[in-house]
């Protein structure tokens, strides 16, 4: 298959298999109301593992956008396949993927440990990816409004990217639960911001309701061309490695999006050969949080939506739309679910912070859970980990300064780090060097 042919695509049912022509605009399955996948006709592709390489690696010295894209970059395997021209990029992904320092592996427990920094994205958050294909999906049918419920960094990103694609971006949030960079976020990039008197699992039901009622595109993350973008997060990751699989995965779980792709992607690269094994993948919820985790614990034998609370309002959510196709990517990696305390978010926060790397607080529960799943046997200290770090450190800057002040309810901070004040003297000012002992203590 030669680079300009394009891949053949259908929308397909997850529950009944029913499957729909491209072009027709669902969100979910008109049959039977399950989720939908964009499933792509990968079989010109199978066995031609060493051209796909190529391809991705001649497009690393191009200066063109869809090249420069972390998300388009990977177009042959991330729908929808769209002319060039056409697409809406804001040059996503290209994020770092850090060797974890010796402070972090010891708090974990792993001796090989890489942390890849999706906040280093444009707007902060991984969202972007699935924005990119999202909103190039609403361009393409010519939405001109388009529609999300959000804790804050799907908000953010639908925002900037409906903006630049000239489309009004119509936003709602739990009101009083969303970080205060990502609220300022949509309002600087000119959503209307609607506050919901109740939290992320109401607000996306009126959503939900608004979409199939009102003439508002949804880029929730139920919308498959959403997953689409967030896959290459996966095709990236392991092209910086070199296409070598490492053992586990680790993802904090929210709406269970980003779970949902990486199977997806993963299954997708095993299929044309891009990797020749799969890892594991962990999804990590917060305790307060953990529909998927309660489930998992009970083989996936049925699942009840909880309410929601944690310091990690980013994964503030009791009712995850993409639960099926997260038990798809657990049970095709042979992979697992757990839960960890706000505790132990934030001082894995800290930890990663103080690292020189930083993140929000939902990022950090994946490096809290690669120390539980070590502790309780789960990842071996000779295994290989993957965290994925979901959004950048300035996102919440409040429960940062509340953390290291120790102003926070309910959290104990470990690894505080307290603002010193000083009238302004030298001898005020030596105290602090490295070599002093008193400081040290
Ligand atoms: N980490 C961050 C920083 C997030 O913003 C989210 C989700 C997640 C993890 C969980 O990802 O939903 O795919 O399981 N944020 C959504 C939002 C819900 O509205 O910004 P998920």
């Amino acid at each position: 298959m030669s680079q300009s042919e394009t891949t053949q695509s259908i929308l397909k049912c997850l529950s009944c298999e029913n499957t729909y022509p491209l072009d027709e605009n669902h969100y979910t399955c008109p049959a039977c109301n399950g989720l939908l996948d964009v499933v792509h006709d990968l079989t010109g592709w199978h066995n031609k593992s060493d051209e796909l390489r190529k391809i991705f690696d001649e497009r690393l010295t191009s200066w063109a956008a869809p090249d420069r894209s972390g998300v388009w970059r990977y177009r042959e395997l991330v729908g929808p396949t769209t002319a060039v021209e056409d697409i809406v990029s804001r040059g996503e992904g290209n994020t770092t993927l850090y060797n974890a320092i010796s402070d972090l592996m010891l708090y974990t427990g792993v001796n090989r440990m890489q942390l890849k920094h999706e906040g280093e994205n444009p707007t902060g958050s991984f969202k972007d990816r699935g924005m990119a294909t999202g909103v190039t999906r609403a361009h393409q049918i010519g939405a001109g409004s388009v529609i999300c419920a959000s804790t804050g960094n799907t908000s953010a990103s639908m925002s900037s990217f409906a903006a630049l694609a000239g489309m009004q971006a119509l936003i709602l949030f739990p009101e009083g639960k969303v970080a205060l960079g990502k609220v300022a976020q949509s309002l600087a990039y000119g959503a209307v911001s609607v506050q919901v008197r109740g939290d992320f699992d109401e607000a996306l039901e009126l959503v939900r309701t608004a979409a199939a009622t009102l003439p508002v595109y949804m880029l929730n993350s139920i919308n498959p061309f959403r997953l689409e973008g967030q896959k290459s997060i996966i095709i990236e990751m392991l092209h910086q490695r070199g296409w070598q699989v490492p053992d586990w995965i680790v993802v904090p779980g929210g709406n269970l999006g980003n779970s949902a792709a990486f199977g997806k992607a993963l299954l997708e690269m095993q299929e044309v050969g891009l990797i020749d094994r799969l890892p594991h993948v962990a999804v990590i919820q917060a305790t307060g949080a953990a529909p998927f985790a309660n489930a998992f614990a009970k083989e996936f034998d049925g699942f009840e939506p909880v309410t929601a609370e944690t310091v990690a309002t980013a994964i503030r959510i009791g009712n995850p739309a993409s639960f099926a196709k997260a038990v798809r990517t657990v049970v095709r990696t042979d992979g697992w679910a757990t839960a960890v305390s706000d505790q132990d978010i934030m001082d894995a926060k800290a930890k990663i912070d103080a690292a020189g790397i930083g993140c929000e607080p939902a990022s950090a529960a994946t490096v809290a859970g690669v120390r539980k799943l070590v502790e309780d046997g789960v990842i071996k200290a000779d295994e290989e980990v993957v965290c994925v770090l979901t959004g950048h450190v300035l996102k919440d800057p409040k429960v940062v300064i509340d953390y290291h002040s120790k102003a926070m309810q309910n959290v104990d901070p470990a690894f505080a780090n307290e603002i010193h004040t000083i009238y302004g003297t030298l001898d005020e000012l030596v105290e602090f060097l490295p070599g002093n002992a008193a400081v040290r203590l």
